[in-house]
This record gives C-alpha cells, structure tokens and sequence, in this order.
C-alpha cells in the first residue's frame, strides 16, 4: 500500500492553472469537478482525480482508458480492469490536505477492502473540545469515551477523538459503505493501539496511522486495507520514517505536473458511462 498526500494551498493555484488542470481529466469527472459552488471544493476533488490518473500512468495504463466508476454507495473504483494487477484505491480530503491510498486490488471487486481517511487536527472555531466530542459521543464505545474523559489533557483528547473518528471513517471507507456501517461498530484504543470491529479484532485487516504537517497543523491520518491472512495489524506510524510507502507534495507541483505529462481531453477519445 502506498499513499500519495497533496498540500492545497488555494491561494497558489492559479485560475489559468486550475482550468489547465480540469483539461486533463475526462468529461464525467470534469462536470463533477465543475458542480461544485466553491472552487476549493472543486480543486480538492479536482487534486484526487490527479493524484489517481498520474499514478495509473506511471503504471503505464493509457489516460483514455481510465474510466471511474462508483458503487451504489458512492465508492469509486476503476472500470474495465482486467484480473491481473488490478488497483485498488481511496480518495480523502480535509482542510488543506488531499490524499490517496492505493495498492493491489485482492478483495471485493471492483471497489475492493481500501480506505483512507485524513482530518485536521484541531477543534472547530465556535467549539470546546467538550461541545465537539458531545456531538459524536453517539457513535463512540464506551471505551472511547472513557479514552476521552475531561480530565484528560486537552491536546491528548482531541488527538486521540481523532485517532477514533479518522479509524472509523477509514474502515467504514474500506468497506465501501460510507453512512451505511454504525461508526460505533468500529472501536479504537487510543492507549493500546488496538481495533475492534463488533469487540472483536478484525481478522487480516491492517491498519496504518500516520501524521501529515502543515506548517502549524497536523493531520492525522488512518489507511486501512484488507490484506488476508488470520492477523490483525495495527501500524502506527507516526514519527517514523514514511518514505518508503508515503509521499507528499504541494499542489502546485502535482497541478503543473498534470499539464506537463498528461494529455489534454481535446487530443483523446474517450468512452462514455464514467462519473
Ligand atoms: C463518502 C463518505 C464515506 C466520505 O467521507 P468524508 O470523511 O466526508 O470525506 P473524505 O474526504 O474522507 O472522502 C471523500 C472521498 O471518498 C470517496 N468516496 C465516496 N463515497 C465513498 C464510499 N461509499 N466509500 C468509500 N469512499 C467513498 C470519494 O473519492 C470522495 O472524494 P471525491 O468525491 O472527491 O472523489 C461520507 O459521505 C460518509 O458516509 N461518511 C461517514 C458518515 C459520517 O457520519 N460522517 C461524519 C463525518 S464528521
């Protein structure tokens, strides 16, 4: 598994360089970028669509071949892969961070066991961490809340409510069902470093946790896959070396990179039924 985390800072992309950049993916994910109200909403989605079509070319698969599909939950997944090698990947993004997971496609085709998730360190402007952590205390164990207690310290709390809701949302992401899957199904132990799906540790999942800075900000962030096997892995990552399976780059460079080795929609034919 390996994943690719993008730094978007709005300010540094350019209108000529945003409308350069929509050029070089097809025409469903283009509407889909354009539908957007926001253009930072639009970029960040924009970015993702990136991040997958320079990794498929680095794999050597044909940009007018890539067509993305979705699952009746929303999960895109790749269209017409043939049974070798097929890529499995997720697609997340927070604030000024986008990110995807990707690596081999070996469990429930075609949107397959991966998912990520990344989320921004840090309580909401008109929130305690007291009035934040109460709006999901509903979808949290009782051993999370317990990991959550007000006389805990205040930077242990929110890192930890992180750690549990980024663990959730990865899985729930892996598992293709978005809202479908009760968050409170999936439990983190934010002292042990242990998962549990339904109190019971999820047989051949792996989980990766890592952390992404920004300046002053830090994003955590959980990658978690299907990998078989009768283990259940937890990795935490953080502050050790990522090097080998994450990579981080500005936007800017990903966005000229785009124009620089993709072929621009207007020189390609493409087929149609993507989204
Ligand atoms: C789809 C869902 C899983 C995305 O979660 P999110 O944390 O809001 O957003 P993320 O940035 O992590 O992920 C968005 C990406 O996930 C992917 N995605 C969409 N539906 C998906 C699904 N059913 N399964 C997996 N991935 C999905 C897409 O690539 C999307 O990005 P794009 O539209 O730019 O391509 C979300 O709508 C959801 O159902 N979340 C869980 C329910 C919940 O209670 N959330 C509360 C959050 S505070």
């Amino acid at each position: 598994m390996q994943v690719r985390a993008v730094l978007y800072h709005p300010e540094l992309i350019t209108d000529e360089l945003y409308h350069a950049t929509l050029t070089r993916v097809d025409p469903d994910a283009q509407a889909k970028i354009k539908g957007f109200y926001r253009r930072e909403d639009a970029c960040r989605t924009l970015i993702g669509a990136i991040l997958l079509r320079l990794v498929l070319k680095e794999r050597g698969i044909p940009h007018n071949s890539i067509t993305v599909s979705k699952t009746p939950e929303g999960k895109p997944y790749l269209l017409n892969q043939g049974p070798d090698d097929p890529i499995a990947f997720n697609i997340t993004h927070d604030n000024s961070l986008i990110s995807m997971a990707f690596g081999p496609g070996v469990h429930q085709a075609p949107a397959f066991s991966i998912g990520v998730d990344v989320m921004k360190v840090q309580i909401p402007a008109h929130d305690t961490t007291d009035s934040f952590i109460a709006v999901f205390e509903q979808q949290l164990t009782t051993l999370e809340k317990s990991q959550l207690a007000s006389d805990i310290p205040e930077q242990q709390r929110v890192e930890r409510f992180f750690w549990m809701w980024t663990v959730k949302e990865a899985y729930t992401k892996a598992l293709g069902l978005g809202m479908g899957f009760e968050f409170i199904r999936v439990e983190f132990d934010a002292v042990q470093r242990q998962i549990k799906i339904d109190g019971k540790t999820p047989k051949g999942w792996k989980f990766t946790l890592f952390t992404i800075p920004d300046a002053d900000d830090l994003y955590e962030g959980v990658a978690a896959e299907f990998v078989g096997g009768d283990g259940s892995q937890v990795h935490d990552e953080v502050a050790k070396d990522c090097s080998s399976w994450l990579t981080v780059v500005d936007a800017l460079s990903v966005l000229q990179r785009a124009v620089d080795e993709l072929p621009s929609i207007s020189s390609l034919v493409y087929k149609s039924g993507g989204v």
